[in-house]
């Protein structure tokens, strides 16, 4: 049996740990040829070793995302390597651990936006930036990762609220801008188990998401999400973006966000947060 990405070759940054890599695996599964660009080399390592017979497919790249020329030079790698790039998904990122208005001060707030910002929107800025030429040729597609957050308060702090906020808005503008050679849509994931990190400005570099997963305790039969509790494996999150890669499974869908979020639309309700407290 042939997968959906059979010949495609994607660059994913931020593919070394968690949701890219779950979905980097998935593309490999489904026959594409992937890019990993990732700034943990200790992770590509990683990812390398444990691709047994499919290394082949697999090109790692050492990037930071804040910086053009890394990403200028991961997609040369892409095209060198692979001969072509059908596929970018810009999703590294780092959180700000709900850190709260209430609960920053100024020049930690001014240097934590900066961080964070360069990071989860600048770095998915400048993947398309390198990126859109080579994708032209193909008239390949873009799939970036948001997250409930793109659409909802409290899966986040303010910082990361709007962060992912502003890539639901870069989904619709290039989706504008680049039709109608490139399509460019994305997933709006919910909570998952990863390594996911948070700003170094605010001490938060060697803190993981899987941590606070860990602590908290399962819900049981009354899950915090309609369909389940929060802590989701990545793999789970991976098939939206399988089908927004796939040319031809989804040419005529542009500016569109799947949400793959347990069902927080459909869960009605909940009390305010601020409260008697502030
Ligand atoms: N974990 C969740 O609950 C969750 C939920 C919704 C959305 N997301 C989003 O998923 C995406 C991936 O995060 P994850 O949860 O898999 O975390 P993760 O930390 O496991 O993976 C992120 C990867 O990005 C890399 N990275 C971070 N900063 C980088 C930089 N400046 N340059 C290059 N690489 C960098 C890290 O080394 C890491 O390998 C992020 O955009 C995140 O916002 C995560």
């Amino acid at each position: 049996m042939t997968g959906w990405l059979e010949g495609n070759v994607a660059l994913i940054t931020g593919g070394g740990s968690g949701l890219g890599r779950a979905v980097a695996e998935r593309f490999l599964d489904e026959g594409a040829s992937v890019v990993v660009a990732d700034r943990d080399p200790a992770k590509l390592s990683e990812l390398v070793e444990s691709a047994g017979g499919r290394a082949d497919r697999i090109h790692t790249v050492e990037a930071d995302v804040r910086s053009t020329a890394d990403q200028h030079r991961a997609v040369s790698e892409a095209v060198a390597r692979f001969g072509k790039l059908d596929t970018l998904v810009p999703n590294a990122g780092i959180w700000d651990y709900q850190r709260s208005i209430t609960r920053l001060d100024g020049e930690s707030l001014s240097a934590a936006f900066d961080e964070l910002f360069a990071i989860n929107v600048k770095g998915y800025l400048l993947a398309v930036e390198a990126a859109w030429r080579e994708l032209v040729k193909t008239r390949g597609s873009i799939v970036m990762t948001l997250s409930n957050s793109a659409f909802y308060p409290n899966g986040g702090g303010p910082l990361y609220t709007a962060s992912k906020h502003a890539c639901r808005g870069l989904v619709l503008e290039l989706a504008y801008e680049l039709a109608p050679k490139v399509r460019v849509n994305g997933v709006a994931a919910g909570g998952m188990r990863t390594d996911l990190r948070g700003p170094e400005s605010m001490g938060m570099a060697d803190r993981s998401i899987e941590t606070s997963f860990a602590r908290s305790a399962t819900t049981g039969d009354n899950p915090l999400l309609p369909l389940h509790d929060a802590s989701v494996d990545p793999a789970d999150f991976t098939a939206p973006y399988v089908l927004l890669a796939s040319s031809a499974n989804s040419s005529n869908i542009t500016g569109a966000i799947i949400p793959v979020d347990g069902g927080i639309a459909a869960r009605g309700f909940r009390t305010a947060a601020g409260g008697d407290d502030l």
